[in-house]
């Protein structure tokens, strides 16, 4: 059932265009994907809540884009170029590689439904493998020229603390946002984007002071859990996962783990660590930069702590489809229908004339042309209305709009809600602000 799921999924993204395997003329490149025409909206909007919600409406955050290739010093000093490594074993027999730490979880891939050693197969002794990608920085490829694809975003945002605090008026707590690409290079991928090998982040980190960082750990657990219930997410579907004390990473206090119900399961989609004074201590000491903050009430001098939410744009963007599958029947027929939170949506409305003569298409044009500046709107006059209301319920879009002999008459058009399948007529002034309402 659950496979069956993810393939119907799968095969939805790829026919409606929302994601496509990477390089697929070429046979495609294991574990990168592209997002399409559609899927580009989606991850757009999904970002662009995401910033809106951490960095515009607050007072306490500020945004930075970090460079990818960072000074190779970055990740001695972070700790990943010695210890970001995952364990692997690979199978004597067949050659398939796993992570050693994930076998109960893995299957052979000759003998299903056997673990991976259960099979004929002999495994080897687990080695540990850095997941850091390394490239070159000029034209002479020796050890001096190795630089990584960064594996998070989170180090850019450690190394620029000093400026930011420099350049703007913040003061802990505060924190600094970023949204970018990271790379790691997984031993095994698995579940269409859930994880690959080249992700985008979303990342905050949350400067306090010593004394304050419980308070704040609580406080960004339960406001990310929010976020995603405020865009859809059902309570069953969503849980918070504390780590126990032989899970935590050497630098963490605490660490919650958002987990998401997807169809293979439980996973995490999001991780809310407090890192403490780790990255801070560590970089002030190696770069002999001065990294505290200075108090002016207390007259002290501290390194903050740092309360961390860091989510994967791709898991969330899986979970919200995921979420939003769902298949019903409608006038007799297996309707599929993806119930996107509007504000998640590609497209906000479909624009449809109800026939192409009577000059009802130039009308459906000019309300197209007019929202277009401010909402994605996708115009549609092929085939029957029931048909053009099909595709956009495949796609996601919230709403769609007919106009009819009687938009030339009053300026009125009738508006069809994707999930009640009412419908009501609107004015088509009004149509601006009736998006704007729903999708805020
Ligand atoms: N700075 C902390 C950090 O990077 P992480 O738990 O390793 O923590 C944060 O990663 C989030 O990034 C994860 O919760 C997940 O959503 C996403 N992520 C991590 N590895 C991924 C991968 N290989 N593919 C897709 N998303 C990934």
């Amino acid at each position: 059932m659950a496979s069956e799921i993810m393939e119907k999924l799968v095969a939805l993204c790829k026919r409606r265009g929302f994601i496509f395997q990477s390089s697929e003329i070429y046979g495609g490149l294991k574990s990168c994907w592209d997002f399409g025409p559609l899927g580009v909206e989606l991850k757009r909007n999904v970002k662009e809540a995401w910033w809106k919600s951490m960095v515009r409406s607050r007072r306490d955050v500020v945004g930075i884009d970090c460079s990818i290739l960072m000074h190779p010093q970055v990740w001695i000093t972070s700790g990943h170029v010695a210890g970001f490594n995952d364990p692997m074993v690979d199978c004597k027999l067949c050659k398939a590689r796993f992570r050693a730490d994930k076998l109960p979880e893995s299957e052979c891939p000759k003998e299903k439904g056997k673990r991976p050693g259960e099979c004929k197969g002999e495994l080897t002794e687990p080695r540990q493998f850095n997941l850091m990608f390394k490239t070159f920085m000029g034209p002479v490829e020796d050890s001096g020229a190795a630089v990584y694809l960064r594996p998070e975003t989170a180090q850019g945002i450690f190394v620029n603390f000093k400026n930011v605090c420099d350049t703007t008026r913040v003061k802990p707590p505060f924190g600094i946002a970023q949204q970018g690409k990271s790379f790691r290079n997984e031993i095994v991928t698995e579940n269409f984007i859930f994880r690959s090998r080249e992700f985008e982040q979303m990342e905050m980190e949350y400067f306090v002071p010593p004394a304050e960082a419980d308070t704040w750990y609580a406080y960004w657990r339960q406001f990310r859990y929010d976020w995603f219930i405020g865009l859809g997410i059902s309570t069953e579907h969503l849980r918070l996962r504390d780590h126990a004390e032989d899970e935590l990473a050497h630098y963490s206090k605490a660490c919650a783990d958002l987990e998401y119900l997807y169809p293979f399961g439980w996973k995490e989609l999001e991780g809310v660590a407090n890192r403490t004074d780790f990255d801070l201590k560590r970089h002030s000491e190696a770069s002999g930069r001065d990294l505290t903050w200075f108090d002016e009430e207390s007259k002290s001098r501290y390194i903050p702590w740092v309360i961390e939410p860091a989510v994967g744009v791709d898991r969330a963007c899986l979970a919200f489809l995921c979420e939003a599958y769902h298949e019903d029947v409608v006038e007799g027929e297996t309707r599929v229908v993806l119930k996107l939170h509007p504000k998640l949506a590609p497209y906000k409305l479909g624009i449809f004339p109800l026939v192409k003569k009577d000059g009802l298409r130039e009308l459906a044009l000019e309300i197209e042309d007019s929202l277009k500046a401010d909402f994605t709107v996708y115009y549609d006059e092929g085939g029957a209305i029931g048909r053009r209301y099909r595709r956009q319920d495949e796609i996601g879009t919230p709403f769609c709009a007919t106009i009819d002999h009687q938009t030339k008459e009053d300026g009125t058009v009738t508006i069809r809600d994707r999930d009640t399948l009412a419908q009501h007529r609107v004015h088509r002034s009004a149509l601006a602000d009736f998006l704007r309402e729903k999708t805020r």
